[in-house]
């Protein structure tokens, strides 16, 4: 059976993802607000924000959260989440981050873990960043973060490999077409039953590879100005050779 990604992904996703931390990125991003922005940081919004981890993060330092997915499986995930850590007052929405509408702006814009290489085509980029323009306040940050094309060529070019968490394993079989800079990621995902027996889906997932030249032309053009262009929270390492870019870019 073939379902989008996170419909089948999502009641696992946090603990395939257990290794990222959360706690750290948010402090990174703290850092970067005070870094970059104009003015002062008091309302974010999640984009592409999945079952909440960074919401939450960034909830707990007291920031006024919006928080937007694409996938109602992760929101519905990431509601059940804030019911029982007693979090009412986030905005959760259900919407494509290349057509969606907020009630007001906001002073960030975050959108963590690649959720930006998942915008396969050049006008779904375009499209996304004018909206965020268009609801960030001036001065405001935009802060993002992709896989970089040395990801793309070495680690996932086209490597398999498994993922396992109790009751969970996930077969990834990748296809990287560097010509046209598009990775297809080929999912199985088992889920064992409470009898034992197990349940397999197959999905496919298509990211974007973004090289720095494009993410700023594209930035530009909607009428961010790039302050900052970061490979890790602390270490950093050269551009070229880094997995993941974390992007800081200022509404003018
Ligand atoms: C890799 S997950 C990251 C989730 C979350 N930001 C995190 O750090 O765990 C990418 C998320 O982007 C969402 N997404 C993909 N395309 C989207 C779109 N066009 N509009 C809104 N959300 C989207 C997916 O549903 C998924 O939850």
């Amino acid at each position: 059976m073939n379902v989008p990604l996170y419909a089948a992904l999502w009641a696992n996703y946090d603990k395939l993802n257990a290794e990222t931390d959360y706690e750290e990125w948010a402090d990174f991003l703290c850092v970067l607000f005070g870094r970059h922005s104009k003015i002062p940081v008091t309302s974010v919004l999640d984009l592409g924000c999945g079952t909440g981890s960074m919401t939450f993060a960034l909830h707990s330092r007291g920031y006024d959260m919006t928080a937007l997915d694409i996938s109602p499986e992760m929101l519905s995930c990431a509601r059940e989440k804030a019911e029982k850590q007693g979090i009412g007052d986030v905005l959760w929405l259900c919407q494509d981050m290349r057509s969606f509408e907020l009630y007001g702006t906001v002073s960030a814009v975050v959108c963590c873990l690649d959720g930006i290489n998942h915008l396969t085509g050049y006008r779904d980029l375009d499209r996304c960043l004018s909206l965020v323009h268009n609801y960030l306040e001036p001065g405001g940050l935009f802060v993002f973060d992709v896989n970089t094309p040395k990801k793309f060529r070495e680690f996932y070019a086209d490597h398999d490999y498994i993922l396992e968490d109790e009751g969970v394993l996930c077969c990834w079989q990748n296809q990287y077409d560097d010509r046209h800079g598009i990775c297809d990621f080929l999912l199985s995902v088992f889920e064992e039953n409470q009898d034992g027996t197990w349940n397999r889906t197959d999905t496919l997932q298509r990211e974007r590879c973004y090289s720095r030249k494009r993410l700023t032309q594209s930035l530009e053009k909607a009428g961010f100005s790039v302050e900052g262009i970061y490979t890790g929270f602390h270490m950093e390492a050269e551009l070229d050779s880094a997995h993941r870019w974390y992007i800081a870019a200022r509404r003018d």
